[in-house]
C-alpha cells in the first residue's frame, strides 16, 4: 500500500516525529488578515465543495500509516478550519495518544473527551479580534464558549498570535476570558514571510519585536497560571538566543507537517508553510520546544555558537 503522502524537504522517511501537524481542509469560513497557510505558495487549493477534499476513510488510513512509521505520538489537527470536518475528527482523535483541535472557534466545540484538548484561536480583544479574523468573530467565538455545557469535558485554551498591532492590548484579552472555562492562554508571535516590509503587523528585526517579548513577560509574571508560556520560553525570542534557536529550528525536527494537496499530503518547508522568514519567526512551538530541550539538559541556549 502506497501512503499518500509526499514525504520531502525538511523531512524524511525513516525518522521519528512526537508530533504531527496536519491541515485536515483547505477550506475555511474566516479570511484572518495574518494566516500562514493561505500564503502564495503554499498547498492549499480547495475544491469548491468540501466533499471534492481526500476523502476521511483514505486520510485516515493515510495517518494511521504515518503514525506507525514515524511513532508519531500527537497529532495537532489543523485547516483551514477543522471543524468543518467533525466526522473525520471523532474518528481521528481515536487515533492517536494526544489530541490538539486548533479551532477558530466559530462552530460549537464537541465534547471529544477529557484527552483532546480544543485551542480557541483569538488575536485580541474585540476589535482588534475582528479587524484580524472578521466581523462579529469575537462575540461569536465567545458565545461558544459560553454556551458550552457544565459536564463539557475537553479541556479548553486559547492562542493569541501577538503582532505589532495587538501587542499593547493583550491583557484586555486576558481580562476577557479570566471569567471564562477558558483553562488558560498561550502566546505565539506572528511568522513573517520571507522579505515582509511595511506591513504594520510585523516587526522589522528582533530586537523591535523585543518590546512586546517584555511586555509578555510582565503578563506572565501577573497572571502566572493562566499564561501558559513559560518565562524562559519568552526570555529565549529575546536576542541574542533567538536567532540560535530558529538557525536550527528545533520544531522541524520534531513536528511532521502535512499540508492537503489533491488526494495526498505533502510536507512544505515547516508547519507555517513554504514562505517563511525564520529569522523573525515567533512561533510558540519553536520557543516551547527549545525551552524544553534546554530544561532536559539537552541544549544550554546561552552558549554562543559563533566562532
Ligand atoms: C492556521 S490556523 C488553523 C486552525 C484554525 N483555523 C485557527 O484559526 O485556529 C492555526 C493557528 O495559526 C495561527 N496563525 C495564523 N497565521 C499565523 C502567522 N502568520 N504567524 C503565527 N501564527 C499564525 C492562527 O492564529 C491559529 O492560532
Ligand atoms: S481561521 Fe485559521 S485557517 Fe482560517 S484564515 Fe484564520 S488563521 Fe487561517
Ligand atoms: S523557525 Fe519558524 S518559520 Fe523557520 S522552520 Fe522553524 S517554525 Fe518554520
Amino acid at each position: 500500500m502506497t501512503i499518500q503522502a509526499n514525504i520531502q524537504g525538511n523531512y524524511s522517511v525513516d525518522k521519528k516525529y512526537r508530533s504531527a501537524a496536519v491541515n485536515i481542509t483547505n477550506h475555511c469560513n474566516l479570511n484572518c488578515r495574518h494566516c500562514f497557510v493561505f500564503r502564495e505558495g503554499n498547498p492549499n487549493d480547495a475544491p469548491v465543495s468540501i466533499r471534492g477534499e481526500m476523502q476521511d476513510d483514505a486520510m485516515l488510513m493515510t495517518l494511521e500509516q504515518l503514525r506507525d512509521r514515524h511513532e508519531i505520538k500527537g497529532l495537532l489537527w489543523m485547516g483551514g478550519e477543522p471543524m468543518l470536518k467533525p466526522k473525520l475528527l471523532r474518528r481521528g482523535v481515536k487515533l492517536f495518544e494526544h489530541n490538539t483541535i486548533t479551532t477558530n472557534g466559530t462552530a460549537p466545540l464537541i465534547d471529544f473527551g477529557p484527552d483532546v484538548l480544543y485551542v480557541i484561536s483569538l488575536d485580541g480583544p474585540q476589535d482588534l479580534n475582528d479587524a484580524i479574523r472578521g466581523e462579529g468573530v469575537f462575540s461569536k467565538v465567545m458565545r461558544n464558549i459560553e454556551d458550552l455545557h457544565p459536564d463539557f469535558s475537553s479541556p479548553v485554551q486559547v492562542q493569541t498570535v501577538v503582532t505589532r498591532t495587538n501587542q499593547h492590548r493583550l491583557e484586555e484579552l486576558v481580562e476577557a476570558l479570566l471569567p471564562t472555562r477558558v483553562g488558560w492562554m498561550t502566546v505565539s508571535f506572528v511568522v513573517p514571510r520571507q522579505d515582509e516590509a511595511d506591513n504594520p503587523d510585523i516587526w522589522e528585526t528582533n530586537e523591535d519585536r523585543a518590546e512586546a517579548v517584555h511586555h509578555v513577560i510582565a503578563l506572565k509574571q501577573k497572571y502566572p497560571s493562566f499564561i501558559r508560556n513559560s518565562t524562559r520560553h519568552l526570555e529565549l525570542m529575546l536576542p541574542p538566543y533567538a536567532d540560535r534557536i530558529t538557525a536550527v529550528c528545533p520544531a522541524t525536527q520534531s513536528v511532521l507537517s502535512l499540508y492537503l494537496e489533491g488526494d495526498h499530503f505533502t510536507t512544505p518547508f515547516c508547519c507555517h508553510g513554504n514562505d517563511v522568514d525564520c529569522s523573525r519567526c515567533g512561533a510558540w512551538v519553536v520557543f516551547h520546544t527549545a525551552a524544553r530541550m534546554e530544561r532536559n539538559g539537552l541544549v544550554n541556549w546561552e552558549d554562543d555558537p559563533s566562532p
